[in-house]
């Protein structure tokens, strides 16, 4: 509602030649406890002042030497972008010009000479709805503004949910895929074992043998991998010291950062809570990021810091290295399934969507900052209280 103080604090804004008329006006404005009134007793300036003053309500003569009262009354439409309120008051006491007047945009007219309890009662009302339709525009730039985030919301939601499906699908069939290829190929490196061993070939053949063994041996490794894209592991959660499984990553990896030269950092939260979640799968997240992180690294001397920390109901990993870094461009398509800088070989481009996969089933957050040549920063956010989200990604038909 409008209080009282608001209409009273109004500007209001006299445009009329005759002074005797403005000071009647003032004098009598004040009296009824208006605080903030304007005039101008010349039209061709009244346009300027409207632009600084920005008044609510204008009491407009229609006829003035100069610009009369319709013409101003067009110079204020095109500079308005709210709601125009004017209150025509004029000698001109014939009906024609008082609907022209109303036509032309003016919300009420009075005849003068005006009678100022009367005038006083029809600036308030004015006042009113000019009030009341400043309200409503304030509140619809609000809905507007939430609206928006709303929308940026839910796109942000349809996004991750058009990329779980998009896991899922490519999960099937990565899973049945690699299901299909793991055994005869299982049997072809046997069977190419036991030629190496119990065949005497000539040398160039024996290292055909190796190659085409240890081929085999990718082959089944990538197989593997696509398994745990789908169905990782043992699925059970429980509740787990972090720090331990993060110390446990970090040793596995211990020799490879010794040989690189890569010094690792671990600055751990004091008296971090247990974390509830499938201990494995995040195991196999803070590997997947120490590998990456180490290749990133490459064969320059280099550093890993891994922090953990605690916020609300949420424990926090970052991963951070001082490796080569990701340009812009590829930023966004890091975790999508078989996004691979690193060649054929060397990489599946399966780390990351595993890693994305788990952690979004277990209801966290996984994001990344990185720029060339300055590093890579990845934060992990997971639910302490975790809970396995089963609709994200189904479980794998065996
Ligand atoms: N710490 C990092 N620094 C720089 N680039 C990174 C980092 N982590 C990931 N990337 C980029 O993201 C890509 C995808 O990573 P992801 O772990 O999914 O696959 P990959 O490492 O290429 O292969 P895989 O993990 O199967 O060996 C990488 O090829 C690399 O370009
Ligand atoms: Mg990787």
């Amino acid at each position: 509602m409008v209080s009282e103080s608001d209409i009273l604090n109004s500007n209001i804004f006299i445009v009329d030649d005759e002074e005797a008329n403005v000071l009647l006006l003032e004098k009598g404005l004040t009296l009824a406890g208006f605080t903030s009134i304007k005039s101008t007793t010349n039209s061709n300036k009244a346009l300027e002042i409207y632009k600084s003053f920005n008044p609510q309500l204008v009491l407009l003569d229609l006829r003035m030497p100069g610009l009369d009262g319709f013409q101003v009354m067009e110079q204020f439409k095109e500079i308005e972008k709210s709601y125009l309120s004017v209150l025509v008051l004029t000698a001109e006491n014939d009906h024609e010009t008082c609907i022209r007047a109303l036509k032309a945009g003016a919300k009420d007219f009075l005849n003068k000479p005006f009678d100022l309890t009367e005038i006083s009662f029809r600036i308030r009302n004015l006042l009113e709805v000019r009030l009341l339709n400043n309200r409503i525009l304030e509140q619809n730039q609000i809905l507007e503004q939430k609206v928006q985030e709303r929308t940026k919301e839910l796109r942000a939601y349809h996004s991750q949910l058009l990329h779980s499906e998009k896991l899922s699908a490519v999960g099937k069939l990565a899973a049945s895929i690699s299901h299909e290829f793991n055994n005869p190929i299982l049997g072809v490196r046997n069977i190419l074992e036991q030629i190496r061993n119990q065949v005497s070939l000539n040398e160039p053949l024996e290292d055909l043998a190796d190659l085409a063994i240890s081929e085999c041996t990718r082959v089944m490794g990538l197989a593997s991998k696509l398994k745990q894209f789908y169905r990782p592991t043992s699925g059970q959660i429980s509740s787990f010291d972090l720090h331990e499984a993060i110390e446990d990553m970090i040793i596995l990896k211990k020799k490879n950062f010794r040989e690189k030269n890569i010094a690792v950092e671990k600055e751990f939260f004091p008296d971090l809570p247990l974390l509830n979640a499938v201990e494995d799968q995040i195991k196999q997240v803070i590997l997947n990021l120490l590998h990456n992180a180490e290749e990133a690294i490459g064969n320059d001397t280099g550093k890993i810091s891994v922090t953990t920390s605690c916020q609300n109901s949420n424990l926090i990993i970052r991963v951070q290295d001082s490796g080569c870094g990701i340009p812009p461009g590829n930023l966004d398509q890091i975790f999508e399934p078989f996004f691979t800088t690193k060649g054929s070989v060397k990489g599946t481009g399966l780390g990351l969507s595993v890693s994305y996969g788990i952690i979004k089933r277990h209801g966290g957050d996984i994001s990344c900052q990185s720029a060339p040549g300055e590093g890579t920063l990845f934060t992990v956010t997971l639910p302490k209280e975790g809970a396995i989200k089963e609709d994200l990604v189904e479980q794998v038909i065996s």
